[in-house]
């Protein structure tokens, strides 16, 4: 497996690959790996000869710099554990200077309203961040196919959002939730997670699915008020937001119309540690 450090070192390596006619695939990613991001490698996988796999902690993103601080890094069992996982993997892990250099700031995008929804009020600068990283490191690898988990919805279709405004040579591919077998929905930030937040996290998902239930019969609204008064109960888990949301342009929405794809989207604190999930409605 290569492992590049630096993008001329990259750019090297994959200007072989291109002469050779390879598909190139791409995940970024913070770190941490769980089987989560190796859902994303695994499908990239089958559909490209070659998969880079960046492992970056982007400060960008952050608007909280001791999240930023606490974010787990193990980059040591990361590479490990690709190592096991494939001989086709290029491991990517830039230092903050090889992506930055000294200006640690974020470009500003207009993702048309999309970048305002949920997190987007929650985490003020967040998705300027992650745009800033990802057309940096799409313009570094220039992959054929990228991947992106519908974990971070939201994320997924910001960075198709940035792919057709900026005109980008790259098709995204969103892939499933990747689930524990309790229903968590798998995160980094899970592993800092105590016993009793841990145990008591499944909820989140548990909620989700009643939720979906009476979205076919009841009002968004009534659905939202149903799961506050279901979080109200909850002693170690504490509700940021639920919303019901138009698939494409994450608009909440007030009445129902059979035409068009909903999503529930859900932000919970357990403890300190923020955790996000979502689900299809239809
Ligand atoms: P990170 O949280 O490490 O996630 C990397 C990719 O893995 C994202 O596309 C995310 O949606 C996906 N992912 C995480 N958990 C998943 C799960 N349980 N099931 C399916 N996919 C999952 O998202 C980021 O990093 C960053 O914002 C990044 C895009 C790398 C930019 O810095």
């Amino acid at each position: 497996m290569i492992i590049c450090h630096k993008k001329e070192e990259l750019r090297h390596v994959l200007d072989g690959l291109r002469l050779e006619k390879q598909t190139l695939g791409f995940v970024p990613t913070m770190g941490a790996l769980h089987e989560g991001h190796l859902s994303l490698i695994d499908k990239g996988l089958q559909e490209n000869t070659k998969i880079v796999v960046s492992i970056f902690v982007n400060p960008t993103q952050f608007d909280n710099t001791t999240d930023l601080k606490k974010y787990p890094r193990t980059l040591e069992n990361d590479i490990e554990l690709l190592q096991s996982f494939s001989e086709s993997i290029i491991v990517y892990a830039p230092t903050v200077e090889d992506i930055y250099g000294d200006a640690i700031i974020s470009e500003v995008f207009d993702f048309d309203g999309l970048e305002h929804q949920m997190e987007g009020k929650f985490r003020k600068g967040h998705f300027n961040g992650v745009g800033t990283i990802v057309k940096r490191l799409f313009e570094i690898v220039k992959p054929d196919h990228a991947y992106f988990g519908e974990k971070d919805f939201q994320q997924l279709r910001i960075i198709q959002k940035l792919v057709e405004k900026h005109d980008l040579n790259v098709k995204v591919i969103g892939c499933d939730i990747y689930r524990a077998d309790d229903g968590l929905a798998m995160s980094s930030r899970n592993q800092r997670l105590t016993k009793a937040h841990r145990k008591a996290a499944p909820f989140i998902y548990q909620t989700l699915k009643a939720a979906k239930v009476r979205f076919g019969t009841e009002n968004a609204n009534e659905v939202v008020q149903w799961v506050e008064e279901q979080f109200d109960t909850q002693n170690l888990l504490s509700l940021e937001y639920f919303t019901i949301a138009d698939e494409l342009s994450l608009k909440p929405i007030e009445i129902k119309q059979n035409t068009e794809s909903y999503r529930a989207f859900i932000a919970v604190f357990a403890g300190d540690i923020r955790l996000i999930d979502n689900i299809a409605l239809n």
